[in-house]
């Protein structure tokens, strides 16, 4: 949540940031803005909206070959231009863009108005800018370190200071921060993206770090200013994964992208001989894999549904008692950790703040954690014992797909790797594994019914409200249908049991409230033909994915339409079936006219709790 970015060298650096700006947006969009240092001191442009609101803001003079800037997700205080960073003091002398949050920002408003300080915004980060004006030390870095020395919270922060024009100051403690090590510059950013177009030579922070970026170089330091000597290295990553290319929206590339990563999370892990999975990453040997009694999942939003899908694999093929729950309530539960269970963290950006602390919580108590995440060296990645990387490769659409079709595949592999050490037989690996290699072209297949799955979504989009129902193991596939569908179409999207229906929402059940129906061709395909009817009953619209098998009988002219999605092993159908319903999503959401990649409220990776 939030982007920043920074330069310093030889070019005009508000070009170099609006450009970073642009790539990080996906991460805020409420607000965004630029200061950069010129032979004329600090400059500021800060404008409430998206970047191009940004831009056609800018002055025309606004030189200087340093600077810094910000794309926000508001948190204190609404989206304006006085709350866009970047923040300044009172002399603007001393200008910070900061991502996280200052827990203590109440208390150090409270002292600064004692002491005189008038508080222009209401941000915790302007406490930040008013606090390094304050600070007596004779470098920017002192000046810095004293201040964050008060603070309490989290923060990536970026500080430019018109006393000290050589150099930006950086520090991290929970919020990424990556310097890229430029031709006689040095940029800076929250995220690779806003990087790899001019550099993949980079440095990643680690919390409690800070860094001093000049046009020659950088230097590392721990905030007592001892040096952390930390290197920068090249790495292997493609510029064009991070642009959109043909496609309108990151969205719509990364759905269509699903079947060359669902490949890439598969290769060289698969053991056809012993009908099992080799997962190195996960750091346990075959005696403690035997150990594990329970398994709990934790993960947030679309990663919390996938986990429900996974916590179904593991019960089915390891025969491990296994559940998910929402990272976010589970860590505030003060949770028994038991040493026989096997947690695992679940997260595409592996930076969700949730997820990170439930991580914390379990290894403060002892308990072993393992982490299913897609971005390599995130926090949370760095903090598990172990893990399975996804390989999804950057996911930028808020909404998540590929990263979440791949988490799917990486539960698959654990409840295969588990289970052939425990009941699954070799059999049973075999044909786990031939149904795991059948799934890319299969999901490939549902892409293809794009078109179709067009004209649905437009009718869906017609509704005000919607309901999602499943059984089982199409419980969690409707939860994420109907996140997805709310996410970015802004329809009201409520997923329910099928068995539940009955229970109290078949109330709500009628002409103008479609319901999209979870019919896989398993052990309950009958009693989810009967929930069906008694929707057509009260003249509910009815859309259902389900097997070519499946005969609905007469639903009459309730069925708006049937979507029919390749059958796969029984245990692998649960992701086969979620794929039509991101294309319904997004669909939707484009007739509507919204913005698919920027939905209204929300912003990629939430690091603030
Ligand atoms: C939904 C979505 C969110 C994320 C959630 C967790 O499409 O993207 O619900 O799944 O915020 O994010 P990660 O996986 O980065 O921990």
């Amino acid at each position: 949540m939030c982007g920043i970015v920074g330069y310093i060298g030889g070019q005009q650096a508000a070009p170099v940031l609006l450009e970073g700006l642009t790539r990080l947006e996906h991460r805020g969009y409420d607000s965004a803005g630029l200061a950069v240092l010129g032979s004329s001191g600090l400059k500021i442009a800060k404008k409430a909206g998206r970047v191009r609101d940004l831009s056609e803001v800018l002055p025309k003079r606004f030189g200087g070959k340093a600077g810094i800037g910000h794309t926000r997700w508001a948190t204190h205080g609404p989206a304006n231009d006085v709350n866009a960073h970047p923040h300044t003091d009172a002399t603007g002398t001393v200008a910070v863009v900061h991502n996280g949050i200052i827990d203590n920002a109440g208390t150090l408003r409270q002292q600064l108005t004692d002491d005189g300080v008038e508080l222009v915004s209401d941000t915790d980060t302007e406490v930040l800018a008013h606090l390094i004006a304050r600070s007596k030390a004779d470098s920017l870095e002192g000046r810095v370190a004293d201040a964050l020395a008060v603070v309490e919270g989290t923060y990536g922060i970026a500080v430019l200071h018109a006393d000290f024009p050589d150099r930006i100051v950086v520090a991290r403690n929970g919020s990424p921060l990556i310097i890229g090590v430029g031709e006689k510059e040095m940029h800076v950013a929250s995220d690779l993206g806003a990087l790899v177009r001019y550099t993949t030579t980079v440095a990643h922070l680690d919390d409690g770090e800070m860094a001093t970026l000049t046009a020659g170089g950088f230097t590392t330091y721990r905030q007592d200013l001892t040096t952390t000597n930390r290197a920068a290295t090249i790495i292997d990553v493609d510029p064009a994964a991070y642009d959109a290319g043909e496609h309108d929206s990151f969205m719509h590339k990364e759905m269509l992208e699903q079947p060359a990563a669902a490949e890439r999370v598969l290769r060289g892990r698969l053991d056809e001989r012993f009908g099992t999975a080799h997962l190195g990453g996960l750091n346990m040997d075959a005696r403690e894999t035997r150990a594990i009694r329970r398994v709990k999942i934790l993960g947030c939003g679309s990663a919390y549904y996938v986990g429900q899908m996974g916590a179904s694999l593991l019960e089915e093929l390891a025969r491990i008692p296994a559940d998910a729950e929402p990272a976010s309530e589970f860590r505030y539960r003060d949770p028994i950790i038991e040493p026989d269970t096997l947690y695992v963290a679940v997260s595409q950006s592996g930076e969700t703040i949730d997820t990170l602390l439930a991580v914390q919580e379990i290894r403060r108590k002892g308990g072993r954690v393992i982490g299913l995440v897609n971005v390599v060296g995130s926090a949370i990645a760095r903090e598990c014992d172990g893990g399975i990387y996804l390989h999804a490769g950057p996911e930028v659409a808020v909404a998540s797909t590929k990263a979440l079709t791949n988490m799917f595949l990486g539960f698959a592999l654990l409840a295969l790797q588990l289970g052939r050490v425990r009941d699954l037989s070799i059999a049973d690996g075999k044909r786990l594994i031939a149904g795991l290699n059948r799934l890319p072209d299969q999901i490939a297949a549902i892409l293809e019914q794009e078109d179709e799955l067009a004209v649905t979504a437009a009718r869906l989009a017609e509704a005000e409200s919607l309901f999602f129902i499943g059984r089982v193991r199409g419980f969690p596939v409707a939860r994420e249908g109907a996140q997805k569908f709310k996410e970015i179409s802004y329809r009201h999207a409520e997923a329910y049991q099928t068995s539940e229906l009955k229970h109290g929402p078949l109330a709500l059940i009628a002409k103008d409230v479609p319901t999209v129906a979870i019919v896989p061709s398993d052990e309950l395909t009958d009693r989810n033909l009967g929930a069906l009817h008694e929707i057509a009953a009260r003249r509910g619209p009815l859309v259902v994915v389900t097997h070519a098998d499946v005969d609905l009988g007469d639903l009459s002219d309730g069925l708006l339409a049937r979507i029919d999605v390749p059958r796969n092993e029984r245990e692998l159908d649960p992701i086969l079936l979620t794929l039509p319903l991101q294309l319904l999503a997004y669909h939707a959401a484009l007739v509507l006219g919204h913005d698919i990649d920027k939905p209204r409220n929300l912003a990629k990776s939430v690091t603030v709790e």
